[in-house]
């Protein structure tokens, strides 16, 4: 069974002693979304062994930025994540821009103000499958699992929305931070890499407490592993040494995203029993099917033991077919789900809502089994998977002289 021993809102209790004591690092040095209140939002500390934006609690804004790299030579790709370690060292940190005279060309866009606010920013960077082609001189170095997304069996893939050389995930606490930030790393970053798909997510508040409700009116995001316990994030989500992955990947971990429509007005017309069934949760209360009572809580876990006909959870309900809670799929049915929601306007007739679904794995292979058993769940009517990727989150930036990816490029 997976190791979902705690939820993410006992998490975000977790999270929030951590901000009230000014930071807290873990027994293993990760430090976890350690905040620090500068009077320009929250710092969170990018050096460390792991990119932040993993196991940090989600900020409310992100942006999901896939490039193409266009640098001419391994010279050219290496000076590109340099560049990009310096925009990130600045903006996560915060401060003034360079002082530049009112008749020259802003090297900041002004949208924070005279100074950058921090504003809980992580940026976090990771690489594609096609990277390793033969144009860096890079293919004896590809993550084992990298591939690029295929389709699933009820995938319509747009290849305009897919796929990706670089993946760059820019979260914050408001969205002006986030948009600040693509600007930023778009104009540092013109001569090398250009843009090829881009997402934009919000998570909505927790309505009215506990986990953030997604578009279908779930509450979504219950069942993780504990990003508290560094042997859970170790056996789920951080690349290992000498585990098969080279050198240079330890620390880094799988990064999918799916963008997924969702069909709203379909959705609408479905009794809250028949949704129920279709999650294996109750609407309301987030609570397992078990629970009854507008005020259950969520964070009982679903239990399917006594259940094997699946009266009570259906069998084919999206909790049950993630995790089917059985011995063959034990060391398949655990990932860091970190998503966010979308709304893109306009796309006349129908609402372009839906799902920037995110996750991380120590394993791609985790999240492939998992999607190919959501192939046969009740909730597929009611989505379709539109684009995204796979990419590999790079190891952490350990300090000034580090750059993103040096293990990768040295
Ligand atoms: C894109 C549409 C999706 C929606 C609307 C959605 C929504 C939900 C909801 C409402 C829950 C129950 C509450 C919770 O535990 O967070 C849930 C659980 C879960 N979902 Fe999804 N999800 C989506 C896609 C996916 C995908 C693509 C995967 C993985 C391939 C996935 C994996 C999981 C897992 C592992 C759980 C927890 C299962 C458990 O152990 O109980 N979901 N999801």
């Amino acid at each position: 069974m997976g190791a979902f021993a705690r939820r993410a809102l006992l998490q975000g209790a977790a999270a929030g002693l951590a901000t009230a004591a000014g930071g807290t690092v873990l027994g293993d040095g990760v430090a976890l979304a350690a905040p620090v209140r500068n009077g320009q939002g929250r710092v969170i500390p990018l050096y460390g062994p792991h990119q932040a934006g993993i196991l940090t609690p989600p900020q409310q804004n992100a942006i999901f930025l896939s490039c193409d790299v266009t640098a001419s030579d391994r010279a050219g790709l290496t000076e590109l994540f340099r560049t990009l370690t310096s925009r990130a060292r600045f903006l996560t940190a915060g401060g003034r821009p360079p002082k530049e005279s009112p008749s020259s060309t802003p090297s900041d866009s002004g949208i924070l103000g005279p100074t950058v606010v921090s504003d809980g920013l992580t940026l976090t960077v990771g690489v594609g499958a096609s990277l390793f082609d033969d144009r860096y001189g890079l293919s004896g170095r590809k993550p084992v699992q990298l591939v690029p997304m295929k389709a699933f069996l009820h995938d319509d893939l747009d290849p305009a929305l897919s796929q990706g050389d670089l993946l760059i995930q820019i979260c914050a606490d408001h969205r002006d931070t986030t948009v600040h930030a693509l600007i930023d790393i778009l104009t540092h970053t013109k001569s090398a890499m250009k843009l090829r798909w881009r997402i934009d997510g919000q998570r909505n508040p927790e309505r009215p407490v506990g986990v953030r409700r997604d578009w279908f009116g779930f509450k979504d995001g219950i069942s993780n592993p504990d990003t508290t316990d560094p042997a859970q994030m170790n056996q789920w989500v951080w690349a290992q040494p000498k585990s098969g992955e080279p050198d240079w990947a330890a620390g880094g971990t799988y990064h999918a995203v799916r963008i997924v429509h969702f069909h709203i007005e379909a959705w609408q017309k479905v009794s809250v029993a028949e949704q129920e069934r279709i999650f294996g949760r109750r609407k309301a209360s987030g609570a397992p099917m078990y629970a009854v009572g507008e005020n259950a809580s969520d964070v009982l876990d679903p239990i399917y033991t006594n259940d094997p006909q699946g009266l009570i959870t259906p069998l084919n309900c999206h909790i049950r077919r993630a995790n089917p809670q059985t011995p063959d799929t034990a060391a398949t049915s655990t990932i860091l789900r970190r998503s966010y929601d979308y709304d893109r306007s306009p796309n006349v007739p129908e609402l372009d809502m839906g799902h920037a679904f995110v996750c991380f794995q120590r394993e791609l292979e985790t999240y492939i089994a998992m999607q190919t058993r959501l192939e046969e769940e009740a909730l597929v009517p009611y989505i379709t998977p539109k684009g995204g990727g796979y990419f590999f989150a790079l190891p952490g930036v350990r300090d000034e002289k580090d750059y993103y990816a040096r293990g990768l490029l040295t």
